[in-house]
């Protein structure tokens, strides 16, 4: 008899740990599509990674410049179908205004294509 329960509890040890491997897989490919707004945040704000703010407003930065468009006000434009302009935009911006001076942040290995995605998933919160 105790042998059976034993058995009972191992098998339902192996469902949960099938369970889990299931979710991590389906998480996978989420979170690498999705990125991570804390991480975004920190490089749009940091003046060694992004330094958005020297050309932009972005909220809670004290005298954030104003060369660029208030972030805040541009997201309000976008919806998730954009996501793609967005990334572009901060990838390099001279595809829509040859002339930017907004430096090309993909383009030139400022930032990884991870490290835009996590800035692109912040810009999206601040949508209102
Ligand atoms: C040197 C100044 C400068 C820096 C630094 C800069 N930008 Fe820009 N950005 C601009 C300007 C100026 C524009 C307006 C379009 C243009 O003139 O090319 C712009 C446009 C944009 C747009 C499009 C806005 C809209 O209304 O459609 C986005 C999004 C953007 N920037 C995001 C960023 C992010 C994110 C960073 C940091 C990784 C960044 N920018 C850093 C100057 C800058």
């Amino acid at each position: 008899m105790a042998m059976d329960r034993g058995k009972g509890r191992g098998k339902a040890g192996l469902w949960a740990a099938a369970a889990v491997i299931v979710f991590m897989i389906a998480a996978l490919p989420l979170s690498a599509q999705a990125g991570n707004a804390k991480k975004g945040e920190k490089i749009a704000k940091t003046r060694k990674l992004g330094n958005c703010v020297a050309c932009h407003y972005l909220p809670g930065v004290e005298s954030p410049g104003n060369i660029g468009p208030n972030l805040v006000e541009s997201m309000q434009e976008y919806t998730m179908a954009d996501r793609k302009e967005v990334v572009q935009w901060i990838r390099d911006a001279r595809k829509f205004n040859p002339g930017t001076i907004m430096p090309p942040f993909g383009t030139n290995k400022i930032l990884t294509p991870e490290q835009i995605d996590d800035l692109v998933t912040y810009l999206y919160t601040l949508k209102k």
